[in-house]
């Protein structure tokens, strides 16, 4: 069997750990040859394609990015495109591809796959919000960026008797937010599921500052909106599926806190860090579970899958369930996350 593997959408430390796994068991347990599509779908369009043997994989597990590039190429808005997928896959004679990748990457997997292309999802994103699995790999990583971030922020926050407001990534789900601002401590979270209002959190802030406190630390998510209006975004264009560029936040409620309260307020926007660098032990091993996974369902010919982790377990779900809707945070969460606001 000819198997293509392909990394879409934002990179995420782990993506390697994936790759490696998939050639490791595909070539040495299956006999398999491996193919890589380089940076995502649009890869399969160009033929941009490479050969994937042992030695292209070695020491790469932690390593973070990918070996194979990734783009948020939308097949279905490129004229042609669609038609050159299938035309490559014949070229190539591959008889199957894993896509690792989030909801945008996994959606056109879906698509493809109902025209007949085999293919099994792996799920991939530092935001979590991919249905049908607990964990995507990379989340981990994400949050002990975002901890670590906090806890120093803490130590200047504390010395100057300021409020610190900390923006994190996440559009439409709040997972780095409320974990990471749980395990560093944060004294508010707003996140996309949980519309805000100003003068409430101003109001808790000027409360523990009452009690004595003189810093505070606030984690937004850049998906966060008030309660009248939506998102903030840093510009007017849009991706290849129609998300807007999102950021901002965090400045525009500093601005406000300073003004409401009369308290000191500095921003610090987290960004790609939140992306970039070695993973986790955690989200190697989860990694390396989902690859080897991927390439069990290749072997049985299960294709229009993705691999997921339920319970600890590694199982599949149809692709189909998991593009209808976003996984957003789970509320008995945050509702324990609001314990330790003000
Ligand atoms: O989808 C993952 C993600 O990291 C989002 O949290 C964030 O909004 C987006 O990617 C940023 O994308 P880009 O890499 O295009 O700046």
């Amino acid at each position: 069997m000819r198997i293509g593997i392909l990394t879409g959408g934002g990179d995420c430390p782990g993506l390697n750990a994936v790759i490696r796994a998939v050639v490791r068991k595909g070539i040495t347990q299956y006999g398999f040859e491996l193919l890589g599509i380089k940076n995502g779908w649009l890869g399969l369009i160009e033929g941009h394609i490479i050969p994937l043997d042992l030695p292209a994989v070695s020491g790469i597990l932690p390593r973070g990015g990918t070996i194979l590039g990734t783009t948020r190429t939308n097949p279905f808005k490129i004229e042609g495109g669609v038609g050159n997928i299938f035309a490559q896959m014949a070229k190539y004679e591959m008889n199957a591809v894993i896509a690792i990748g989030g909801e945008d990457t996994l959606g056109v997997a879906f698509k493809l796959s109902e025209k007949g292309l085999n293919v099994i999802g792996v799920p991939k994103t530092i935001d979590n919000d991919l249905a049908g699995t607990d964990y995507t790999f990379g989340f981990d990583t994400a949050v002990s960026i975002v901890t670590e971030a906090l806890d120093r922020l803490h130590t200047t926050a504390e010395a100057h008797n300021r409020v610190m407001v900390v923006e994190v990534m996440g559009r439409h789900a709040g997972w780095i937010a409320v974990s990471g601002g749980m395990a560093g401590g944060a004294d508010y979270i707003l996140i996309p599921e949980a519309p805000y209002d100003i003068a409430e959190i101003c109001s808790q802030i000027q409360k523990r500052h009452g009690r004595g406190k003189g810093f505070s630390i606030i984690v937004v998510a850049e998906g966060a909106r008030p309660k009248d209006s939506g998102p903030i975004t840093s510009s007017d264009e849009k991706d290849a599926f129609g998300h807007p560029r999102l950021g901002g936040i965090a400045h525009f409620l500093g601005r406000e806190i300073e003004n409401r309260t009369g308290f000191e307020t500095r921003v610090t926007v987290l960004g790609h860090t939140q992306r970039g660098g070695s993973p986790t032990a955690y989200d190697r091993i989860l990694a390396t579970r989902y690859g080897i996974a991927a390439v069990d369902l290749a072997k049985e010919g299960r294709f229009g899958v993705m691999v997921s982790l339920q319970c600890d377990k590694i199982t599949s779900v149809p692709l189909a369930k998991v593009v209808s809707n976003i996984k957003t945070v789970n509320m008995d969460l945050y509702e324990i996350a609001r314990v330790f606001f003000g």
